[in-house]
Protein backbone atom coordinates (compact mmCIF):
# COMPACT_ATOMS: atom_id res chain seq x y z
CA UNK A 1 0.00 0.00 0.00
CA UNK A 2 2.88 2.37 1.22
CA UNK A 3 4.61 1.62 -2.30
CA UNK A 4 1.09 2.15 -4.01
CA UNK A 5 0.72 5.69 -2.60
CA UNK A 6 4.88 6.48 -3.34
CA UNK A 7 3.73 5.42 -6.72
CA UNK A 8 0.64 7.60 -7.18
CA UNK A 9 2.79 10.55 -5.78
CA UNK A 10 5.43 10.49 -8.18
CA UNK A 11 2.95 10.22 -11.23
CA UNK A 12 1.12 13.28 -9.72
CA UNK A 13 4.15 14.93 -9.27
CA UNK A 14 5.54 14.66 -12.73
CA UNK A 15 1.60 14.92 -14.69
CA UNK A 16 1.90 18.45 -12.23
CA UNK A 17 5.18 19.86 -13.95
CA UNK A 18 5.18 18.79 -16.75
CA UNK A 19 3.06 21.31 -18.82
CA UNK A 20 5.68 23.70 -18.16
CA UNK A 21 8.42 21.68 -19.27
CA UNK A 22 10.06 20.48 -22.73
CA UNK A 23 12.65 18.30 -21.71
CA UNK A 24 14.92 20.07 -19.94
CA UNK A 25 13.66 23.55 -21.05
CA UNK A 26 11.31 25.80 -19.30
CA UNK A 27 9.18 28.40 -19.82
CA UNK A 28 10.06 31.61 -18.39
CA UNK A 29 13.80 30.78 -17.83
CA UNK A 30 14.76 34.60 -18.11
CA UNK A 31 12.17 35.40 -15.50
CA UNK A 32 14.45 36.95 -13.24
CA UNK A 33 18.44 36.81 -15.26
CA UNK A 34 16.66 39.02 -18.06
CA UNK A 35 12.83 39.75 -17.49
CA UNK A 36 12.43 42.03 -20.74
CA UNK A 37 14.13 39.08 -22.79
CA UNK A 38 10.90 38.02 -24.68
CA UNK A 39 9.74 41.02 -25.05
CA UNK A 40 12.39 42.85 -26.83
CA UNK A 41 12.18 40.12 -29.48
CA UNK A 42 8.73 40.65 -30.27
CA UNK A 43 9.28 44.38 -30.54
CA UNK A 44 12.12 43.33 -32.88
CA UNK A 45 10.04 41.54 -34.96
CA UNK A 46 6.95 43.52 -34.93
CA UNK A 47 9.49 46.56 -35.92
CA UNK A 48 10.36 43.86 -39.02
CA UNK A 49 6.54 43.30 -39.58
CA UNK A 50 6.02 47.14 -39.95
CA UNK A 51 8.53 47.31 -42.86
CA UNK A 52 7.61 43.61 -45.15
CA UNK A 53 4.54 42.03 -43.61
CA UNK A 54 6.21 38.75 -45.38
CA UNK A 55 9.38 39.57 -42.70
CA UNK A 56 6.98 36.75 -40.54
CA UNK A 57 7.71 33.69 -42.53
CA UNK A 58 11.44 33.42 -42.71
CA UNK A 59 11.42 33.29 -38.82
CA UNK A 60 9.39 30.27 -38.51
CA UNK A 61 11.70 28.52 -41.07
CA UNK A 62 14.93 29.74 -39.34
CA UNK A 63 13.78 27.89 -35.99
CA UNK A 64 12.99 24.77 -38.00
CA UNK A 65 16.53 24.60 -40.11
CA UNK A 66 18.55 25.44 -36.76
CA UNK A 67 16.48 23.03 -35.27
CA UNK A 68 17.39 20.29 -37.53
CA UNK A 69 20.80 20.60 -37.76
CA UNK A 70 23.08 19.99 -34.69
CA UNK A 71 19.74 20.39 -32.71
CA UNK A 72 18.06 24.13 -31.48
CA UNK A 73 21.36 25.42 -30.89
CA UNK A 74 21.75 28.87 -33.13
CA UNK A 75 24.12 27.35 -35.33
CA UNK A 76 22.35 28.34 -38.44
CA UNK A 77 22.95 32.17 -37.04
CA UNK A 78 26.80 31.91 -37.70
CA UNK A 79 28.85 33.59 -40.13
CA UNK A 80 31.21 32.16 -42.68
CA UNK A 81 34.90 31.87 -41.49
CA UNK A 82 38.12 31.95 -43.79
CA UNK A 83 38.21 27.97 -42.86
CA UNK A 84 34.75 27.13 -43.00
CA UNK A 85 31.69 27.53 -45.23
CA UNK A 86 28.90 27.49 -42.55
CA UNK A 87 24.96 26.24 -42.54
CA UNK A 88 23.59 29.30 -44.01
CA UNK A 89 25.79 29.20 -47.07
CA UNK A 90 24.39 25.40 -47.93
CA UNK A 91 22.43 25.27 -51.03
CA UNK A 92 19.99 23.48 -48.45
CA UNK A 93 19.48 27.09 -46.72
CA UNK A 94 18.46 29.05 -50.11
CA UNK A 95 16.32 31.68 -49.39
CA UNK A 96 17.13 31.13 -45.40
CA UNK A 97 16.48 34.91 -43.87
CA UNK A 98 15.40 36.46 -40.82
CA UNK A 99 19.06 37.53 -39.52
CA UNK A 100 19.06 40.83 -39.24
CA UNK A 101 15.70 40.59 -36.74
CA UNK A 102 17.93 38.15 -34.71
CA UNK A 103 20.32 40.32 -35.00
CA UNK A 104 18.71 43.66 -33.50
CA UNK A 105 16.83 41.51 -30.73
CA UNK A 106 20.45 40.47 -29.50
CA UNK A 107 21.74 43.87 -29.82
CA UNK A 108 18.93 45.51 -27.71
CA UNK A 109 19.52 42.29 -24.94
CA UNK A 110 22.57 42.31 -24.60
CA UNK A 111 22.26 46.25 -23.81
CA UNK A 112 20.13 45.19 -21.21
CA UNK A 113 21.48 41.68 -19.60
CA UNK A 114 25.04 41.07 -21.57
CA UNK A 115 26.19 37.01 -21.68
CA UNK A 116 22.25 35.74 -20.31
CA UNK A 117 20.03 35.53 -23.36
CA UNK A 118 21.39 32.95 -25.98
CA UNK A 119 20.69 33.08 -29.82
CA UNK A 120 18.88 30.16 -30.01
CA UNK A 121 16.38 30.88 -27.64
CA UNK A 122 15.77 34.04 -29.47
CA UNK A 123 15.16 32.04 -32.81
CA UNK A 124 12.58 30.15 -30.64
CA UNK A 125 10.59 33.18 -29.09
CA UNK A 126 11.09 35.00 -32.72
CA UNK A 127 9.89 31.97 -34.28
CA UNK A 128 6.68 32.09 -32.35
CA UNK A 129 6.05 35.85 -32.96
CA UNK A 130 6.19 35.42 -35.89
CA UNK A 131 3.03 32.40 -35.52
CA UNK A 132 1.63 34.52 -33.79
CA UNK A 133 1.52 37.43 -35.90
CA UNK A 134 0.29 35.77 -39.19
CA UNK A 135 -1.73 32.81 -37.26
CA UNK A 136 -2.85 34.62 -34.28
CA UNK A 137 -1.88 31.82 -32.49
CA UNK A 138 -0.18 32.27 -28.85
CA UNK A 139 1.76 29.69 -27.18
CA UNK A 140 4.23 29.69 -24.37
CA UNK A 141 8.27 28.76 -25.27
CA UNK A 142 10.39 27.16 -22.93
CA UNK A 143 13.83 28.11 -22.80
CA UNK A 144 16.75 27.66 -21.68
CA UNK A 145 19.00 26.60 -24.96
CA UNK A 146 22.65 27.73 -24.93
CA UNK A 147 24.57 28.26 -28.28
CA UNK A 148 26.80 25.89 -29.90
CA UNK A 149 30.18 26.55 -31.99
CA UNK A 150 29.59 24.56 -34.79
CA UNK A 151 28.30 25.05 -37.94
CA UNK A 152 28.82 23.01 -41.10
CA UNK A 153 27.25 23.77 -44.21
CA UNK A 154 27.91 19.60 -45.11
CA UNK A 155 25.76 18.91 -42.42
CA UNK A 156 22.57 20.89 -43.96
CA UNK A 157 21.60 18.30 -46.68
CA UNK A 158 21.78 15.29 -45.00
CA UNK A 159 19.86 16.62 -42.09
CA UNK A 160 17.09 18.84 -43.71
CA UNK A 161 14.29 16.99 -45.84
CA UNK A 162 14.20 17.48 -49.59
CA UNK A 163 11.38 19.37 -51.54
CA UNK A 164 11.12 15.57 -53.73
CA UNK A 165 11.22 13.71 -50.66
CA UNK A 166 8.26 10.80 -50.49
CA UNK A 167 6.02 10.38 -47.49
CA UNK A 168 8.12 7.49 -46.19
CA UNK A 169 11.21 9.91 -46.48
CA UNK A 170 9.90 12.50 -45.03
CA UNK A 171 8.66 10.81 -42.06
CA UNK A 172 11.76 9.58 -41.53
CA UNK A 173 13.91 12.65 -41.71
CA UNK A 174 11.00 13.98 -38.61
CA UNK A 175 11.53 10.27 -36.98
CA UNK A 176 15.13 10.88 -36.44
CA UNK A 177 14.45 14.06 -34.85
CA UNK A 178 11.99 12.11 -32.61
CA UNK A 179 9.09 13.73 -34.46
CA UNK A 180 6.08 11.64 -35.34
CA UNK A 181 4.25 11.52 -38.45
CA UNK A 182 1.13 13.62 -37.58
CA UNK A 183 4.14 16.18 -36.39
CA UNK A 184 5.35 16.63 -39.61
CA UNK A 185 1.91 16.66 -41.41
CA UNK A 186 0.70 19.42 -38.70
CA UNK A 187 3.85 21.38 -38.93
CA UNK A 188 4.32 21.55 -42.86
CA UNK A 189 1.13 23.46 -42.22
CA UNK A 190 3.46 26.84 -42.28
CA UNK A 191 3.49 26.31 -45.82
CA UNK A 192 0.35 28.25 -45.72
CA UNK A 193 3.08 31.50 -45.67
CA UNK A 194 5.99 32.52 -47.34
CA UNK A 195 7.37 32.07 -50.60
CA UNK A 196 9.32 29.29 -52.83
CA UNK A 197 11.88 29.64 -55.18
CA UNK A 198 11.12 28.27 -58.23
CA UNK A 199 13.87 26.04 -58.89
CA UNK A 200 12.69 23.83 -55.57
CA UNK A 201 9.80 22.96 -58.22
CA UNK A 202 9.85 23.68 -61.80
CA UNK A 203 10.93 20.03 -62.40
CA UNK A 204 6.93 19.20 -61.96
CA UNK A 205 6.42 21.73 -64.62
CA UNK A 206 9.04 20.23 -67.23
CA UNK A 207 10.78 17.42 -66.55
CA UNK A 208 8.73 15.54 -64.42
CA UNK A 209 10.12 12.13 -65.00
CA UNK A 210 10.39 9.80 -68.17
CA UNK A 211 6.67 9.20 -68.91
CA UNK A 212 5.10 12.40 -68.02
CA UNK A 213 6.69 16.28 -68.06
CA UNK A 214 4.51 17.65 -65.50
CA UNK A 215 3.54 15.78 -62.33
CA UNK A 216 -0.09 14.23 -62.89
CA UNK A 217 -0.51 15.23 -58.88
CA UNK A 218 -0.54 18.80 -59.97
CA UNK A 219 -3.78 20.52 -60.53
CA UNK A 220 -3.23 21.76 -64.42
CA UNK A 221 -4.86 25.03 -63.89
CA UNK A 222 -2.40 25.29 -60.93
CA UNK A 223 0.62 24.17 -63.24
CA UNK A 224 -0.59 26.90 -66.06
CA UNK A 225 -0.23 29.56 -63.58
CA UNK A 226 2.87 28.31 -62.13
CA UNK A 227 4.25 28.07 -65.63
CA UNK A 228 3.89 31.49 -65.95
CA UNK A 229 5.61 32.64 -62.84
CA UNK A 230 8.18 30.33 -63.41
CA UNK A 231 9.59 30.23 -66.99
CA UNK A 232 11.45 26.86 -68.41
CA UNK A 233 14.73 27.39 -68.42
CA UNK A 234 14.40 31.24 -67.11
CA UNK A 235 17.80 33.18 -66.40
CA UNK A 236 16.33 34.10 -62.58
CA UNK A 237 14.93 32.10 -59.86
CA UNK A 238 12.07 33.71 -58.87
CA UNK A 239 9.81 33.17 -55.87
CA UNK A 240 6.14 32.41 -55.75
CA UNK A 241 4.17 31.90 -52.79
CA UNK A 242 2.58 28.81 -51.41
CA UNK A 243 -0.88 29.97 -50.81
CA UNK A 244 -1.65 32.28 -53.47
CA UNK A 245 -4.94 33.07 -52.00
CA UNK A 246 -3.95 34.21 -48.38
CA UNK A 247 0.16 34.10 -48.32
CA UNK A 248 0.60 36.35 -45.17
CA UNK A 249 -1.80 34.41 -43.07
CA UNK A 250 -0.67 31.16 -41.04
CA UNK A 251 -4.16 28.89 -41.72
CA UNK A 252 -4.90 25.24 -42.86
CA UNK A 253 -5.79 26.85 -46.19
CA UNK A 254 -2.20 24.85 -46.33
CA UNK A 255 -4.64 21.30 -46.32
CA UNK A 256 -7.45 22.58 -48.40
CA UNK A 257 -4.86 23.21 -50.96
CA UNK A 258 -3.41 19.78 -51.06
CA UNK A 259 -6.34 18.56 -51.57
CA UNK A 260 -7.55 20.13 -54.54
CA UNK A 261 -3.97 19.36 -55.78
CA UNK A 262 -2.38 22.27 -55.14
CA UNK A 263 0.72 21.61 -53.30
CA UNK A 264 3.62 23.69 -54.48
CA UNK A 265 6.12 21.56 -53.51
CA UNK A 266 6.40 17.67 -54.35
CA UNK A 267 6.75 17.32 -50.51
CA UNK A 268 3.52 18.56 -50.09
CA UNK A 269 1.38 17.28 -52.49
CA UNK A 270 2.62 13.75 -51.21
CA UNK A 271 0.97 14.55 -47.64
CA UNK A 272 -2.20 14.21 -49.33
CA UNK A 273 -1.79 11.64 -51.68
CA UNK A 274 0.27 9.12 -49.30
CA UNK A 275 -2.86 6.70 -47.59
CA UNK A 276 -0.08 6.97 -44.52
CA UNK A 277 -0.47 10.78 -44.25
CA UNK A 278 -3.72 11.53 -45.70
CA UNK A 279 -5.84 11.07 -43.12
CA UNK A 280 -4.01 13.53 -40.73
CA UNK A 281 -4.66 15.96 -43.70
CA UNK A 282 -8.04 15.62 -43.32
CA UNK A 283 -8.21 16.03 -40.25
CA UNK A 284 -6.60 19.50 -40.47
CA UNK A 285 -8.49 20.51 -42.78
CA UNK A 286 -12.06 19.53 -41.07
CA UNK A 287 -10.69 20.94 -38.09
CA UNK A 288 -8.49 24.26 -38.40
CA UNK A 289 -8.54 25.18 -34.58
CA UNK A 290 -7.24 21.91 -33.46
CA UNK A 291 -4.78 21.80 -35.81
CA UNK A 292 -3.61 25.38 -34.49
CA UNK A 293 -3.48 23.81 -30.98
CA UNK A 294 -1.15 20.31 -32.75
CA UNK A 295 0.58 23.45 -34.38
CA UNK A 296 1.68 25.23 -31.83
CA UNK A 297 2.65 22.05 -29.53
CA UNK A 298 4.19 20.73 -32.34
CA UNK A 299 6.32 23.46 -32.57
CA UNK A 300 7.46 23.45 -28.93
CA UNK A 301 8.25 19.76 -29.45
CA UNK A 302 10.51 20.76 -32.51
CA UNK A 303 11.67 23.40 -30.74
CA UNK A 304 13.34 21.03 -27.82
CA UNK A 305 15.59 18.55 -30.18
CA UNK A 306 18.75 18.08 -29.23
CA UNK A 307 19.14 21.24 -27.10
CA UNK A 308 22.06 22.10 -25.10
CA UNK A 309 22.05 23.28 -21.75
CA UNK A 310 22.70 23.60 -18.56
CA UNK A 311 27.11 24.07 -18.98
CA UNK A 312 27.27 22.70 -22.75
CA UNK A 313 27.53 25.49 -24.91
CA UNK A 314 27.53 28.98 -24.85
CA UNK A 315 26.15 32.15 -24.45
CA UNK A 316 27.33 34.01 -27.85
CA UNK A 317 27.71 37.94 -27.69
CA UNK A 318 27.06 38.24 -30.92
CA UNK A 319 25.00 35.38 -32.72
CA UNK A 320 27.02 35.80 -36.10
CA UNK A 321 30.25 34.37 -34.33
CA UNK A 322 31.40 31.87 -31.44
CA UNK A 323 32.54 33.59 -28.49
C1 LIG B 1 8.26 18.63 -44.35
C2 LIG B 1 9.38 18.91 -44.96
C3 LIG B 1 9.72 20.27 -45.48
C4 LIG B 1 10.29 20.53 -46.68
C5 LIG B 1 10.71 19.51 -47.73
C6 LIG B 1 10.42 21.97 -46.79
C7 LIG B 1 10.98 22.63 -47.86
C8 LIG B 1 10.89 23.99 -48.09
C9 LIG B 1 11.32 24.66 -49.28
C10 LIG B 1 11.98 24.00 -50.47
C11 LIG B 1 11.03 25.99 -49.13
C12 LIG B 1 11.30 27.11 -50.14
C13 LIG B 1 12.62 27.75 -49.87
C14 LIG B 1 12.98 28.74 -50.97
O1 LIG B 1 13.04 28.34 -52.12
O2 LIG B 1 13.23 29.93 -50.66
C15 LIG B 1 10.42 26.15 -47.84
C16 LIG B 1 9.98 27.36 -47.32
C17 LIG B 1 9.42 27.50 -46.07
N1 LIG B 1 9.33 26.53 -45.10
FE1 LIG B 1 9.58 24.54 -45.38
N2 LIG B 1 9.93 22.54 -45.65
C18 LIG B 1 9.50 21.56 -44.82
C19 LIG B 1 8.98 21.72 -43.55
C20 LIG B 1 8.85 22.95 -42.91
C21 LIG B 1 8.58 23.12 -41.51
C22 LIG B 1 8.48 21.99 -40.49
C23 LIG B 1 8.49 24.46 -41.28
C24 LIG B 1 8.25 25.21 -39.99
C25 LIG B 1 7.57 24.75 -38.99
C26 LIG B 1 8.68 25.12 -42.56
C27 LIG B 1 8.59 26.47 -42.77
C28 LIG B 1 8.78 27.08 -43.98
C29 LIG B 1 8.43 28.48 -44.24
C30 LIG B 1 7.74 29.43 -43.28
C31 LIG B 1 8.84 28.74 -45.56
C32 LIG B 1 8.74 30.08 -46.30
C33 LIG B 1 9.97 30.89 -46.00
C34 LIG B 1 9.99 32.28 -46.62
O3 LIG B 1 9.01 32.72 -47.21
O4 LIG B 1 11.03 32.93 -46.49
N3 LIG B 1 8.92 24.16 -43.51
N4 LIG B 1 10.36 24.93 -47.21
C1 LIG C 1 6.18 8.94 -63.77
O1 LIG C 1 5.27 9.38 -62.78
C2 LIG C 1 3.98 8.79 -62.87
C3 LIG C 1 3.11 9.44 -61.83
O2 LIG C 1 3.69 9.44 -60.56
C4 LIG C 1 4.10 7.29 -62.68
O3 LIG C 1 2.81 6.68 -62.77
C5 LIG C 1 5.05 6.71 -63.70
O4 LIG C 1 5.24 5.33 -63.46
C6 LIG C 1 6.39 7.44 -63.67
N1 LIG C 1 7.24 6.98 -64.75
C7 LIG C 1 8.51 6.59 -64.55
C8 LIG C 1 9.25 6.15 -65.76
O5 LIG C 1 9.04 6.58 -63.46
Amino acid sequence: MANLSAYLGFVLVICLVSPAISGPLKVGFYQKKCPSAEAIVRESVQKALAADPGAAAPLIRLHFHDCFVRGCDGSILLDSTKGNTAEKDSMGNLGIGGFEVIDDAKAKIEARCPNTVSCADIVAFAARDGVRATGGLRYDVPSGRRDGRVSLASEVIENLPGAFFDAAQLEANFAKKGLSLRDMVTLSGAHSVGDSHCSQFTKRLYSFNATCSQDPSLDPGYARLLKTECPRNGPADPTVPFDPVTPKVLDNAYYHNLKSDRGLLYSDQVLWDAPSTRGFVKDNANHPSAWARRFAAAMVHMGSVEVLTGARGEIRRSCRVVN
